[in-house]
């Protein structure tokens, strides 16, 4: 969600109005995503990184994450939205954990539609933690190294139990992935949007997801291997 900053300076304003405007194309993308036939959204918060810029705009999209969780709660629970998280949660200011923690819990039977925010979330801390889990698994007993498998590493990254993506957008320009779902993202298709986040509206995702149909995913397979087998006479 590339982008606040630039369009809070094209205007004039303080960089947190254009993340104050990003919750709102947060909540656009939510339920615009649903409307698409999106199961699983994933939306990159705040990054590991993000703690370098300065205080008072770390504090301040603090403050507004733990706002918008407030606000959002009802709203989720009315229209069956599951709230989950990735990244390192226990590195989060105290307040917005509780907050996150209640969000969290009070929507988690629902299963139609999934909001994952990353939060503190880098694909590389992210890798270490699981390395960190699985080797202790495996001192443990509980994992077997001569028979590792990706399927078995994976359920120790923040993702576990969670779809790969199969198309990941980044606003504003940008064609960085910046630390977002390395792995994970193995075979996903990208869209790099002009638009900036405050601005991205239904129809830029609706286009987004028009390109991803677009595309042909091989998965290491040629294009003809793809075509469906010639029915025989
Ligand atoms: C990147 O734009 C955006 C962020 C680092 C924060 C994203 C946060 C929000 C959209 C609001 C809070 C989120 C939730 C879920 C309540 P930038 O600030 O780097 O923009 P720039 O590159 O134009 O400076």
């Amino acid at each position: 969600m590339d982008g606040n900053g630039r369009w809070a300076k094209q205007r004039g304003l303080p960089r947190i109005e254009g993340h104050r405007r990003g919750v709102e194309a947060v909540r656009t993308a939510t339920y615009a995503a649903r409307d698409l036939g999106v199961r699983m959204l994933t939306l990159y918060a705040f990054s590991a990184e993000n703690w370098n810029r300065p205080q008072d705009e770390v504090g301040g999209l603090m403050g507004l994450l733990e706002i918008y969780l407030k606000k959002e709660l009802e709203t989720f629970i009315r229209d069956r939205v599951c709230l989950k998280t990735i990244g390192r949660i226990d590195g989060l200011p105290a307040g917005v954990q509780r907050v996150l923690a209640n969000v969290v819990e009070k929507t988690a039977q629902f299963s139609d539609y999934t909001l994952v925010l990353a939060l503190n979330y880098g694909a590389r801390s992210e890798v270490l933690d699981a390395a960190h889990a699985y080797a202790a698994a495996v001192a443990a007993g509980r994992e077997k190294l001569n028979d590792s498998s990706w399927s078995s590493f994976a359920r120790y990254l923040y993702t576990s139990g969670m779809p790969d993506p199969d198309l990941v957008i980044r606003t504003s320009g940008e064609t960085r992935i910046s630390n977002f779902l390395l792995l994970q993202a193995a075979y996903a298709e990208f869209v790099f949007s002009p638009v900036l986040w405050p601005d991205f509206a239904k129809a830029d995702l609706a286009a987004a997801v028009a390109e991803f149909g677009r595309r042909e995913r091989r998965f290491g397979q040629t294009s003809d291997q793809l075509k469906p087998a010639a029915a025989t006479p």
